[in-house]
């Protein structure tokens, strides 16, 4: 069979087009850094967060000398804790789920955004390194009090950092 060059050409561009869209398509979905809410996310029972170890006291726990769990309930129509208390300069992973509806659980100026959706524990880890007061929203539509949905992260500096006293 004999194709014209310029023809070829065009073959050529469109299999580089394929496989273009078919790369920028698989890094978005596992490429490093970029995290997808998916099926593997860990389940709970929203109507049983009472009973869940992390959750039925939502708060912040030092895991490391400078490494902290943060265990935040979102639910119409406020999130627990709050105030959310943290040292500067330390690792800190949020676990947040929700006790009824879609929330989101969203920090104001940094790129803490994420779906919060019952049965599931969205999960992130952020380092704070400037004192400061971060408002926290809920950017999903969740009901008629879903704009006065916010709560307050407070990034103490680390010398005055003192961690409330917990039941455990
Ligand atoms: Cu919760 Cu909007």
């Amino acid at each position: 069979m004999n194709i014209h060059t310029y023809e070829k050409l065009w073959l050529v561009g469109a299999m580089l087009l394929i496989v273009g869209f078919i790369a920028t398509v698989t890094y978005g979905a596992v490429g490093v850094g970029v995290t997808m809410i998916d099926d593997s996310e860990e389940t709970i029972d929203p109507t049983q967060l009472d009973e869940d170890e992390r959750f039925s006291e939502p708060r912040v726990e030092q895991v490391g000398e400078n490494e902290y769990d943060v265990y935040v309930v979102a639910r119409q129509f406020m999130f627990q804790p709050d105030p959310i208390e943290v040292p500067a300069g330390s690792d800190v992973t949020f676990y947040v789920t929700s006790a009824d509806v879609i929330h989101s659980f969203s920090v104001a100026g940094t790129n803490v955004n994420t779906m919060v959706i019952p049965g599931e524990v969205s999960t992130m880890t952020v380092e704070f390194d400037e004192p400061g007061e971060y408002g926290i929203v809920c950017n999903e539509y969740c009901g008629s009090g879903h704009h006065a949905m916010e709560a307050m992260l407070i990034v103490q500096p680390e010398d005055e950092f003192e961690l409330e006293e917990g039941e455990n």
